[in-house]
This record gives structure tokens, sequence and C-alpha cells, in this order.
């Protein structure tokens, strides 16, 4: 396989002092302490829940060398005693390093990733992921199990809560921002932590939506759709990367010589450490391709698996596998010598103790911290419908109804430490924007997510003496994420019932979805003057909410995943092929790609969201109708705020390519950028496209230029655009 060439920059003298460390550390280990480094202990049962494993003297096998690091740990004091045993009793002393799924925020909890990424707000987000890791470092930790960046296509699946969506340049985008943000180029540094980008790969496209099932693709669409963010987290020095449960062309990613090796060391360049996702090694058997631990230990590690998370095959049968097979010897010391040379580059053995001694709780949930929470929450919620209501003035005569009316369940999934005390409700929110006449009732949501009935009439009686009704509404927040995939993707019957109801008194109403995935919306859609996803926020949610209602601040979020119009259309997405029988919009026929009881569109397209201003785009230009690959490609755009409030407007570029090698997507976002527009501002929006912009993997999976020509999109979401063309020249 072709090395392709990353730019191996050695950023410091310190790369050769390690390196030379690090085979010095290791002339002097037994394999078995060797073999120990690749082993990440749960340390207490009690902080996890999931697959249980024999109980281990996880104290006694750190004394013996036999732990590298340690799972879901917080408690400052365990980790510090820990930290001490490794250090003081082990007989080499090497650290332990400590990793937790901080997936976005420690105590400052930040909107679930999918809320995140219809920021699109790159650079708040490396701000944020700044204080994540703040708090974090000073909390005794050293890694996060973050950023996830599978791509997603399946609503039903829990985990899309935890994504950044259906478009791979913009996963890309984002997940090097988490890894900015969190490592801020040296993770020895005391308020920095080690990044690991997950799952690694596929994982995302699980059969059915439903967890942990098979996924079946291509090796194009993996090049071309699922690795590109992987590859772009490489490229910004991610330290880790996590494998996936799932199976690839048949052998589970964890066991996976082919994408482990072959793409992801020697064609990407990965020079970190792999690390299993939680018991996934020793889950090969069920994937009936291990008879017992001894040949799950034998396929990862010879699929160079570095660590192996929970399950405890390395520990248990390296050793011996090593003395039957020699081969696997220097398996080990490259295992080894990755997992030391993270350490090092933690600064763990500067200083062991890092971030353990003077309790970070004092940095936890700092006034600035929670502004910039608050910020990214206000970008993150998506407008999708507004006749007119929003915002409302702070006098209006609010019914304030529903689960999540004055909640602080606000969290979500994948929490890190937060808490909901920490939590802003929805009334808290409104009352501090300055809403002064709120009725509000509260109705509880479990699992079930059955309401009281009982309420209805109490709801009814409040919705009536309003001028207008809230409606906040969602999933419980055990619904979504991991584990948690579902067959209806509506609102509960009891919850649309009260909807339905409240309507009968045709009163103005606005619904505030709290979910962690797109739902079917089409009734709401159809019957509500406003819909405002909302998502799951975190620690700010009811002040930002407040803030977008009151329109002191504009929404300004784009969706990153498509909402279906219903759930036969899924997998319903953006960048989707043309099919030899496109759907022509002018005179369906039978015979092309169709439903019979359905249109192919969504509900709501990728990219999808509405400002409290009216952006008018106009004067798409080039400056150039011919391109070569030494040329860039200068596109812009003037876009206009004709509306009554001011607005941040998320301007997108998109791609068609015409005719090539092999079929492409109707659309490939290339280019966003968010613009600030003040009422009646006229702004000119320029965008560049290079040839590296234009690239594509051919069905050799090169990843290669062709001759032809090119679309170019302009526009406010992938659906509403303006377009002209353009001639790519390859001349190479
Ligand atoms: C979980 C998740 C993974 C997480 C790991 C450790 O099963 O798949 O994303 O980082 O276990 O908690």
């Amino acid at each position: 396989m072709r090395k392709e060439i990353v730019e191996q920059v050695i950023k410091n003298r310190d790369d050769f002092t390690i390196k030379s460390e690090v085979e010095n550390l290791l002339k002097q280990m037994t394999l078995k302490e060797k073999i120990g480094q690749m082993y990440q202990a749960p340390y207490s049962a009690t902080e996890l829940v999931g697959p249980t494993w024999n109980n281990l003297d996880t104290e006694g096998l750190i004394k013996e060398g036999s732990v590298g690091s340690i799972l879901s740990l917080s408690d400052l004091d365990s980790i510090y005693n820990l930290q001490k045993i490794a250090v003081e009793e082990s007989r080499l002393g090497i650290p332990l390093f400590f990793a937790y799924d901080i997936i976005r925020g420690y105590k400052t909890i930040f909107p679930i990733p999918l809320a995140i990424s219809s920021s699109w707000d790159t650079d708040l987000l490396e701000e944020s992921c700044k204080i994540i890791a703040k708090e974090s470092a000073n909390s005794g930790l050293h890694m996060t199990f973050s950023p996830m960046v599978d791509l997603v296509r399946d609503p039903r699946w829990g985990r899309v809560m935890e994504s950044h969506g259906e478009d791979p340049y913009l996963g890309s985008e984002i997940g090097k921002a988490y890894i900015r943000g969190f490592q801020q180029g040296d993770f020895s540094k005391r308020d920095a932590i080690a990044a690991c980008i997950k799952h690694f790969i596929g994982y995302g496209a699980s059969e059915g939506g439903r967890d942990y099932n098979n996924v079946d693709i291509s090796r194009h669409s993996l090049f071309q759709y699922y690795l590109p963010p992987f590859k772009a987290g490489v490229l910004e020095g991610v330290a880790s990367v996590m494998t996936s449960f799932n199976v690839f062309e048949g052998i589970p990613a964890t066991a996976n010589r082919y994408l482990l090796k072959d793409i992801l060391r020697d064609k990407l360049g990965f020079d970190g450490v792999i690390i299993s996702d939680y018991t996934s090694t020793t889950e090969i058997i069920n994937h009936k391709i291990a008879a017992d631990f001894k040949e799950v230990a034998q396929k990862c590690s010879h699929a160079t698996l570095d660590i192996e998370m929970v399950g405890t095959s390395f520990i248990d049968e390296l050793e011996a596998i090593c003395d039957e097979n020699p081969e696997y010897l220097e398996l080990v010391d490259q295992a080894a010598a990755r997992v030391l040379t993270l350490k090092y580059k933690m600064g763990l053995f500067d200083d062991p103790y890092k971030g353990m001694k003077d309790k970070g709780e004092k940095l936890y949930l700092l006034p600035e911290y929670r502004e910039k929470a608050r910020e990214m929450s206000e970008k993150s919620m998506v407008l999708l419908k507004n006749e007119s209501l929003l915002p409302l003035n702070r006098e209006t005569k609010i019914a304030l109804i529903g689960p999540y009316a004055d909640s602080k369940n606000v969290l979500g999934f994948w929490n890190g430490l937060g808490e909901e005390k920490d939590c802003i409700s929805l009334l808290e929110g409104l009352k501090n924007a300055g809403f002064s006449n709120i009725e509000h009732l509260q109705m509880e949501l479990d699992q079930s997510e059955v309401l009281d009935e009982k309420l209805f009439g109490e709801a009814l009686t409040m919705a009536s003496r309003a001028d207008v009704v809230l409606l906040a509404l969602g999933e419980h927040q055990f619904n979504i994420g991991e584990g948690a995939s579902r067959t209806l993707l509506e609102f509960s019957e009891s919850q649309k019932k009260l909807a339905q109801e409240i309507k009968k008194l045709d009163k103005k109403m606005a619904l505030l979805s709290f979910t962690g995935r797109p739902l079917i919306l089409d009734w709401f859609h159809e019957n509500m003057d406003a819909v405002l996803q909302v998502w799951f926020l975190g620690s700010e949610s009811g002040n930002a909410i407040g803030n977008i209602l009151s329109g002191k601040k504009s929404p300004s979020g784009k969706l990153t995943m498509s909402f279906p119009q219903n759930q036969g259309q899924i997998p319903v997405y953006y960048n989707c092929l043309n099919t030899g029988r496109p759907l022509d919009r002018n005179n369906v026929h039978r015979f092309c790609s169709r439903y019979i009881d359905s249109s192919n569109e969504p509900l709501y397209p990728f990219g999808y969201g509405l400002t409290y201003g009216e952006i008018e785009y106009e004067k798409l230009k080039l400056d150039k109708r011919e391109m070569t690959p030494e040329d860039s490609l200068e596109v812009s755009i003037q876009i206009k705020n004709t509306g009554s409030h001011e607005a941040e407007e998320i301007v997108q570029l998109y791609i068609e390519a015409e005719t090539f090698s092999v079929s492409r997507p109707l659309k490939e976002l290339k280019g966003f950028k968010r613009v600030k527009l003040k009422k009646n501002a006229v702004e000119k929006v320029i965008f560049k496209l290079t040839a590296e912009d234009l690239k594509f993997h051919n069905r050799d999976l090169e990843y290669v230029n062709e001759s032809g020509k090119y679309k170019i999109y302009v526009g406010k979401n992938s659906r509403d655009t303006l377009v002209e063309t353009i001639d790519f020249k390859n001349f190479i």
C-alpha cells in the first residue's frame, strides 16, 4: 500500500529525546511489563455500567506493572492513589494515564455534539474545547475519548446525538477543531489533554440504525465518506484512535489489520496509539472470528492494536503467545513503545501527578465558561419554522407546557461529570431573559415518555389563558445515545396528543424540541407557528433558549443531518448519487427512482436553518471559467439582510461533479462561512477553491483530480442555492 507521506515534521528535539528515552526504558522492561502498558483497566465497577468483567485486583496488577492506563475514573483521591502505587510501588515506576469520556464537557457541559455541529462554528468549538480540557486536566485526566467523528445517515441510531452529521467535509473541520482545542499543539501542557478520535471505522453505518449491528459498506464508500474525518484528525496530530465495534468486510475493526495497519498506520501515517473500544477485543468471539481469549489476543495484536480497553486477553495471553511465536515480540515492543511515547507527550514522566494535586473544582463552571457554553448553545439551536411568531415580546402572556418546561434534566447523554443541579431550566432561562408573564406546567417524563394525562385538563386551561403556547417536548435523556436505537422516530403518543388537544384552541404555538436526533416533525411543521430544534444543550440550556426566544440573539444554527419527512425515507441524505433514473421533478413517471407514497425530499435538508433576518443571495460570480491544478478559483456572492433583525448567516459552498470516472454525489459541501449581518447590511462573501478541494477517490481508491465540469453552488442550505459552472483541466 503506497504510504501517503504525511508531513512527518519532528516538531522539536523532544521527539528525538522521547524516542531515545523510550528505547532505553524498553530495554529495562520485562515482557510482562511491556504487555502491561497495553492494558486499560476500569477501576471502579460502581462508576461504570455495561458488560461486566471478572473482578480484578487492579491495584495488585498496577504494582506488578500490568496496567498502563485507567478508564472512567473521576474520583481525584482514587486517581492520585493509583498513580502513587504505579510510581512508587511498581518496579520501574512507569506512570499510568487516566482517560474518560469527556465528550463535550467535564463540569461545564456544552451541547450534545449533533447540536454543536449545527453551529458550524469551528472557532467557537476550539475555544470551548480549551475550557473542557482545562476542567478535565485539572481533575487528574490526561485523555478524553472525543471527538466521535462517525458519519451518520440513520436517525434510528442512538449515537447520532454524539456525531456531527452526514457530511465528511464538515465532520473533518469539526473534528480538527476539537483536537486543536483539547491538545493545543502540545498536550503535555498543564491545561491540555490528549484527544482520541473515534470510532474507527464505519460504526455509523450500522444496519437498521441498530447499535452494534452489522456494517456492510464498500471500500470506496469507506474512503469517500467515512475516512476523511479520521484522515483530517491524523493530520491535525490526534494522539489516539479508538476502534469500532463493527465489522468491516466481515472482520471486526478491532482485529482488522487492513484497517488499522494498511490504512490508518501505513496510508495515513498515523504513529499514535490505537485503543480498542470497551471490550471490543473479546467481542470478536461473538463475531465468531476467535474461539477464545488466546485467539483474541493474537488477532488484535497482529492487527497492531496498542491498548485493550477492559478486556484482559492481552495481559492473560500475550506472554505465552510470544513464547510460542517470537514474531509477536516485535508487535508488543511497538505497541508498548507507542504507549510510552504517548505518556512522555502527556508530560507524565516529568510530572506523573499532573493535574492531581490542587483540586480542579475551583475552576468548574466559572462564569466565563458558562458564557462560552451559552454562546455555543445559542448557535447550536436550529429554527426550522417561524410564521412571524418569534422572537416574542417579553410581555407576551406565555403558557409554557411539557416535560422540559422547567426541567434541569437537559444534559442529554455522555455528560462527563455534569450535574442537573448546575443546569438552567427553560423556565429559569425565560425569566432571566426578562419574560414577565409566564404560566408553566412541568410534566414528568420517564423513559416510557408517557405523560400524565390527568394534567391535560390543566394544560388546556392554562393554554386557553395565554397569547402564546410554548410546547417543550422531547425524548428522555436515556432514550438517546449509546444503546438507545429506536424504531419509532416520533414524539411519544401522549406528547403528540397533548399538542393536538392544545392545537384545537387555535392559539399561537411554538414547538421547542428537546431531542438527540432528527424526529419526524411533519405534523408539527404543518400545525405549529414556530418550530425550534433545541437538542440537549447542557449547563446553559435555559439561558440560551431565553436569549433566542426574546430576540436578544438570533438563531443561526443549520442542520448537519437531514430531517426525514417520514421513516420510510431513511436513509435520506443530501450528498447522495443521482441514480440512472433520477426523479424528474416535472413529470414523475413510474420507472424512476421514487416512492409511490412519498417524495424523495427530506422535510428539512442538510444545511437548513432560519434566522430572524431575511437573507437574500445574489451575484454569484466565479473569477474564471476554466481552472488547472495550479489555479485557485475565487467564488464570490453577495448577501443582504432585508429583515428586521440582525442575524448570523452560515453561507455554504457546494460542488457537483458532472462526468468523472466514478459517479459522484449531487452535491458535496466544500466550504462554509458564518457572516454577521445587521439590518439592511450587504456583504460580499468570498470562497477559494483549489484542485485539492476537487479531489475524489477513483475506483482504485486513489485520491485524484480528473478533468471535467463542475457546478458551483452557493446558498443558505443544500437545497436553496445559486449556481455557476467551471471547467477543470487536469493537465497532470
Ligand atoms: C463505549 C463507547 C465509546 C466509549 C467507551 C469508553 O462503549 O463505545 O465511545 O469511549 O465505551 O467509555
